[in-house]
């Protein structure tokens, strides 16, 4: 890969990290942003159009939950005159036909909707909200609008036997693609770990229904399966390479090449209200400091597989091993795998029946409280 950087053509607009779920897999920092932090509207809609103007053709609009902004219409409506193709990424909660309608006046092209479980009581008690009717209206008021609908659901040990279930639930909400995705271990979800790693068993079952579906569904529905990087010993190419393809805004306005990356030493994280698009992803420490593959220790800088998996994901490195500039331990090859294989191979009893809550930190009641004040 070049050292010198082509210019990004997607955005990860984190509106705000306010969200009305719980999901102890949210992969949002454990410092979540404030409300009162957000950037303003024209903060979001000026940054859209230098968005555009750099190059940018896509935005996933996400969060938290990104309907809390009561001006998403305009932040859409700026995305669109900038010339920039908008996806929002949202739990439904909140998704009236009426909001609905107005953001596809301003031109919101498609949907991602977040799914916990395929059973409504399961759903809810890993959203920790009574939420699943939600999503079930929101599922048919976007393809009542025409909009193209994704699945999006994030597996752990309480959800992953429902792949099936799952699989079916979106074909029965017209979906064009369903993601089951396992969780990654970030944020939240890193703190919540060990309730909800699965077992290898689990693991064989879900992939091997995977591959039935896949072959049954052919040419109907997009089935994308995300193995969990603990488990297969490969590496993740995170965000297609650090500073490569994408630009993540947070909330306040912080510029990273990834969500997660707010919690890495030294980035001195740039913010779009000091900064330009132009000087932030090419000059700043933040962007360049992973970029490419001058910085790689071995057993990445000379490995094969170096300008394909990037080295993997340095906010993983960090978490494990305090040491951003280390090899994921998810590679095989690294010399910290022993850390995800311990992880991994742990005894683990995953098939007692989920029906109480499980005891996990979860975002959700800072991002309320937070919520509340806007
Ligand atoms: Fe990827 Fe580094 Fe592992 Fe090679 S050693 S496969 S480049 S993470
Ligand atoms: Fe930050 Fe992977 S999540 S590099």
């Amino acid at each position: 890969m070049s050292e010198t950087p082509q210019r990004p053509w997607a955005l990860l607009a984190e509106l705000s990290h306010g969200c009305p779920l719980h999901c102890p897999y949210c992969s949002n920092p454990l410092e979540l942003v404030r409300r009162s932090a957000e950037l303003s509207t024209d903060e979001w809609c000026e940054l859209m159009r230098r968005a555009g103007e750099f190059g940018v053709v896509h935005t996933h609009l996400s969060g938290g939950e990104p309907l809390l902004r009561v001006d998403l219409e305009q932040i859409v409506a700026a995305a669109d005159a900038a010339g920039i193709y908008t996806q929002l990424v949202t739990s439904g909660v909140g998704l009236t036909e009426d909001r609905l309608g107005s953001l596809v006046d301003a031109g919101l092209r498609s949907v991602q909707l977040s799914v916990q479980h395929a059973d409504p009581a399961r759903s809810d008690r890993i959203a920790g909200h009574r939420a699943f009717a939600a999503k079930e209206r929101a599922a048919a008021l976007i393809r009542a609008a025409g909009l193209p609908l994704g699945v999006n659901v994030v597996l752990h040990r309480d959800n992953l036997d429902a792949v099936d279930a799952l699989v079916d639930l979106a074909v029965a909400w017209d979906a064009e693609r369903i993601e089951l995705a396992n969780t990654q271990f970030y944020g939240w979800a890193l703190r919540n770990r060990e309730a909800l790693l699965p077992s290898r068993e689990q693991l064989a079952r879900a992939g091997a229904a995977i591959e039935r579906r896949r072959a049954e569904l052919a040419g109907t529905i997009e089935l994308v399966w995300v193995m969990p990087d603990y488990f297969d010993g490969v590496a993740k190419p995170c965000m297609g390479g650090w500073g490569a393809v994408s630009l993540t805004v947070a909330p306040d306005g912080t510029v990273l090449p990834c969500p997660a990356a707010s919690v890495l030493p030294d980035l001195d994280p740039p913010n779009v209200r000091d900064r330009t698009l132009e000087w932030i992803w090419e000059s700043s420490p933040a962007f360049t400091k992973y970029r490419g593959t001058a910085w790689m220790p071995e057993p990445c800088r000379s490995c094969p597989s170096r300008e394909i998996d990037f080295g993997g994901c340095r906010c993983q490195a960090y978490a494990l091993t305090g040491d951003a500039a280390r090899t994921d331990p998810a590679c095989a090859l690294s010399p910290d795998h022993a850390l995800v294989r311990a992880a991994a191979d742990a005894p683990r009893d995953t098939t007692a029946p989920a029906t109480e809550p499980l005891p996990l930190a979860a975002p959700g009641q800072r991002a309320r409280a937070s919520a509340a004040s806007v």
